[in-house]
């Protein structure tokens, strides 16, 4: 239960809940077996070291790689893609250089390769996408060159769920000489992976995605590649012998298990695995692939919505936006029915620009999903919209200069929010006061009055006229612009002194500080601050101004 009402968990792309089957796993792991794997002499050591090692079996055959030392155990798929470009990236790529990406990536299959390419002097380049959040394959294909050594692409999009065709990318990659990285995080779970069906040369994936543990993933590697790169870590485990003028390495895979594992991780993982196995790969796919189409008709039907990611071949992601409704909010009232999504650019900022959408808000689906999950999504979605909706329209005010002073102010906002039943209602009323609160001059809708920290756009101004301040404030979001409009209706046209002296409590008062988004609020403190600031800067003015 949350929020008073049942969890409908829809956020497993972020992170999937673990069956009852792998946290038995990982605690009879610490409860009986528990010790250092390798070189112990003592059966615990010996017990940990066979678990460990039947989980990289078990992962071996699960991804039907040829041999289990194509199998490295690492942190998740982001530890795996850095591990690729620091070790064979930085021994393959020079000036010159490609590692071709595509407009979908996740910022773990962008950044470690930006990193490497400012290291050796190649470069970046992105095949596009259409409008639907597919790769365009004919611009892929031509940007694929003598150049191209790398090509890193997503299985399976976390922001989209549009599933890239591998094989096809694997032939054309390798038909100009480059190995491809297969970014799995999403892809491992909702199609069955065959490593040497798809021909990739690395295949990385995290355990948490798919019903183990966090803090544990594994990187496939072709074996001959693997062979030839340099250790990413150095440390225990890894070398065969160490002196001070030379050290030898242990052959893959260990070479690149530098240092003590997560142990029970694996454990944990090699159990996920089985749940997975004894539910049917194709069996999950399926189930989750109704429940996507469900979502997908329902949802299309909420006015104002738009379904971000139409791709043809889809897998368990939707992500939407809702017309005049920030993502953020959207999260928020979806909790409050007990709906957990995830909100924001999803690490994939680019992508996000590519949609001309700041962030979205994206369900995720997973085998213990239901059609009753779907519907209550629908069903809170709806009402969210309604919420923003039923707000109803209100002249705009200015905020005038007031004979009430701050208290006075304050206790009547109080009294407002007081009345307001419960929280829809105050959602409600908090976007009637940002309607009706005025525009502000273009003038001041520059870079250097935003107020940092706001994830959605607020301007705000300050001037002083006598000696009060006179603040103007605006933002781009609707809730966000309630909040400006009750801020200054409290802070604007007084002393300021009397800014500097009132703090903020009203806020918490009315309930609103625990019924705001984590962003939200630290909007909110922004505002705040700058607010703040803005009064202590032209009390400062006022004292030069004054006659000695
Ligand atoms: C497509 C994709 N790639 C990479 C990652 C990074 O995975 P992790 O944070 O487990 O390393 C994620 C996680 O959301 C993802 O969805």
């Amino acid at each position: 239960m949350v929020q008073g009402k049942r969890l409908v968990y829809l956020d497993s792309a972020a992170t999937a809940q673990k069956p009852r089957s792998v946290i038995d796993a990982v605690s009879r792991f610490y409860e009986h077996d528990n010790s250092n794997i390798h070189r112990g002499a003592h059966t615990l050591a010996v017990r940990a070291t066979e678990a460990y090692e039947a989980s990289r079996k078990t992962v071996q055959r699960f991804m039907n790689a040829a041999q289990q030392e194509e199998i490295i155990f690492v942190r998740g798929t982001t530890e795996a893609i850095n591990l690729i470009a620091q070790s064979y990236g930085r021994m393959e790529l020079g000036p010159g250089d490609e590692v071709l990406l595509t407009a979908m990536e996740h910022h773990s299959n962008i950044v470690p390769w930006q990193l490497v390419c400012e290291q050796t002097g190649a470069k970046v380049v992105v095949a596009p996408i259409n409008d639907r959040g597919e790769l365009i394959f004919e611009e892929f294909e031509k940007l694929l060159g003598p150049k191209t050594k790398i090509v890193a692409v997503a299985h399976v999009s976390n922001a989209l769920g549009t599933v890239n065709p591998i094989a096809k990318i694997v032939e054309a990659a390798h038909g100009v000489g480059a190995v491809v990285v297969v970014d799995g995080a999403q892809g491992i779970l909702h199609t069955k992976v065959d490593v040497q069906a798809l021909d990739c040369d690395f295949y990385a994936f995290s355990g948490h995605k798919i019903y183990g543990p966090t803090g544990i993933g594994i990187l496939y590697g072709r074996h001959d590649l693997l062979k030839r790169m340099p250790p990413y870590q150095g440390g225990g485990s890894m070398i065969r012998s160490v002196t001070f003028e030379k050290t030898t390495f242990e052959e893959p895979p260990l070479r690149f298990e530098a240092g003590t594992p997560d142990i029970a991780g694996v454990v944990g993982l090699m159990e996920a695995i089985r749940y997975v196995e004894s539910l049917g790969i194709e069996k999950i796919a399926a189930h989750e692939h109704a429940l996507l189409e469900l979502a997908a008709s329902q949802l299309s039907t909420v006015d104002g919505l738009r379904i971000i990611g139409t791709a043809a071949e889809k897998a368990s992601v939707i992500s939407f936006v809702v017309e005049g409704l920030h993502a953020d909010d959207i999260g928020k009232m979806l909790d409050r029915e007990g709906v957990a999504v995830r909100v924001g650019h999803h690490c994939a900022e680019p992508l996000m620009k590519r949609f001309n959408v700041s962030a979205t808000a994206r369900a995720s689906i997973a085998v213990y999903n239901t059609a009753e999950d779907v519907h209550a999504l629908a069903a809170a979605v709806r009402k969210a919209v309604n919420v923003m909706r039923g707000a109803c329209a209100v002249q705009k005010v200015e905020v005038r200069p007031s004979s009430e002073s701050i208290d006075q102010t304050i206790a009547r906002v109080l009294r407002e929010f007081e009345s307001c039943a419960d929280w829809e209602a105050k959602y409600q009323r908090l976007i009637d006061v940002g309607r009706s609160h005025p525009h502000i001059p273009d003038d001041y809708k520059q870079e250097r009055f935003k107020v940092k920290g706001c994830q959605s756009t607020v301007w705000l101004h300050a001037r002083l006229e006598g000696d009060k301040v006179l603040y103007s404030a605006e933002s781009d979001a609707l809730i966000v612009n309630g909040l400006v409009a009750l801020l200054l209706r409290v802070y604007s046209n007084r002393t300021p002194d009397e800014v500097l002296k009132t703090e903020p409590t009203f806020l918490k008062e009315m309930g609103l500080a625990e019924n705001l988004s984590q962003v939200r609020s630290n909007g909110l403190a922004a505002m705040v601050r700058d607010i703040r600031s803005y009064a202590a800067a032209l009390k400062q003015l006022l004292a030069l101004r004054r006659p000695a």
